[in-house]
């Protein structure tokens, strides 16, 4: 039960949601029709220690599994496992993929020498650290039975995902935030190509702080962009570390995940789209939230 007061607070504040929502019209970037909220609440779980990046990437390489199941979405059968190390318990997407096909027809078109790929989660997590976006979950390299893999640390506090906001209407309480959040996940698209960004590969936790995953089809061999029209803006601090990438920086963090002619590609991207965002000029820029 919300009470009174709640609510009104969380009812003006979808007003005022929905003049926003007017501005924007796509699912990616959009701010539907306000709902007043009425989102489950989160089963009861004991407290657990805050762990660094460091720490969880440590703990994916080593915890325990004690238990595993199917994810419930998804098309390239991942796991959700159950790992501990006996203080932490914690899940993880387990994700063993590995595919090439010289022609692959999707739901999008047809792909020429289509890859779908467990390496390609963890140089995303690489290159998100790298430019210190900090919007994909921790992801390293770990075998599960026998077979290579990622292990992702699963999003803590899942509210919902993508798509269910979209279609139940949902909107974040803060409209500004999440459309610098929304600008970020598209540049971030753009710049590692990626062909598989669906509404269920963007989880949002309880603050309303979107997580991308799923990045198994990307890093695509091209060297402009294929959206310009998706790149609306950028943090200033992303942006000086994206112009500072190079492939001495990219092979250090990720050449065990990526072909050089992969990085290469990618920097080909990344110098369209700092063109492409230097001339839409200082408009252009934002400093996001802290997350
Ligand atoms: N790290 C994660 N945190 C929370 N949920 C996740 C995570 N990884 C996967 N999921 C859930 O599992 C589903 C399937 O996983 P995903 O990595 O998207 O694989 P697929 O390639 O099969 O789409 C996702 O849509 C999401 O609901
Ligand atoms: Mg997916």
């Amino acid at each position: 039960m919300v009470p009174l007061g709640v609510f009104v607070i969380r009812f003006t504040r979808a007003i005022v949601a929905v003049f926003v929502a007017a501005l924007l019209v796509s699912p990616l970037g959009a701010q539907a029709p306000p709902t007043p909220l009425a989102l489950s609440a989160q089963a009861a779980v004991p407290a657990q220690p805050q762990l660094t990046l460091a720490e969880k990437e440590l703990f994916l390489q080593k915890a325990k599994i004690v238990r595993t199941r199917s994810a419930s979405k998804g098309v390239t059968n991942t796991v959700r496992a159950t790992l501990t190390d006996g203080v932490i318990t914690h899940d993880a997407s387990i994700q063993t993929i590995d595919e090439f096909m010289t022609e692959f027809r999707g739901n999008r078109g047809t792909e020429l020498n289509f890859r779908d790929s467990w390496r390609y989660n963890v140089a995303a997590y690489r290159l998100d650290q790298l430019l210190d976006l900090d919007m994909t979950p921790p992801s390293v390299e770990r075998k599960y039975n026998g077979k290579p893999g990622a292990f992702t640390w699963w999003v803590d506090d899942v509210l919902m995902d993508e798509e269910e906001r979209y279609k139940k209407k949902h909107s974040a309480p803060s409209p500004g935030e999440w459309n610098r959040q929304m600008w970020m996940v598209r540049l971030f698209d753009q710049l590692i190509a990626n062909v598989d960004r669906n509404l269920g590969n963007l989880i949002i936790d309880k603050s309303w702080t979107i997580w991308m995953i799923d990045h198994s089809r990307a890093f695509r061999l091209f060297d402009k962009i294929k959206a310009p029209d998706n790149l609306a803006g950028c943090d200033r601090e992303v942006f000086e570390r994206l112009k500072a990438l190079d492939l001495p920086s990219l092979q250090a963090a990720m050449k065990d995940y990526l072909t050089t002619s992969e990085m290469k590609a990618m920097l080909a991207r990344r110098t369209d789209i700092v063109a492409r965002l230097e001339q839409k000029g200082e408009a252009a820029f934002f400093n996001r939230g802290a997350r």
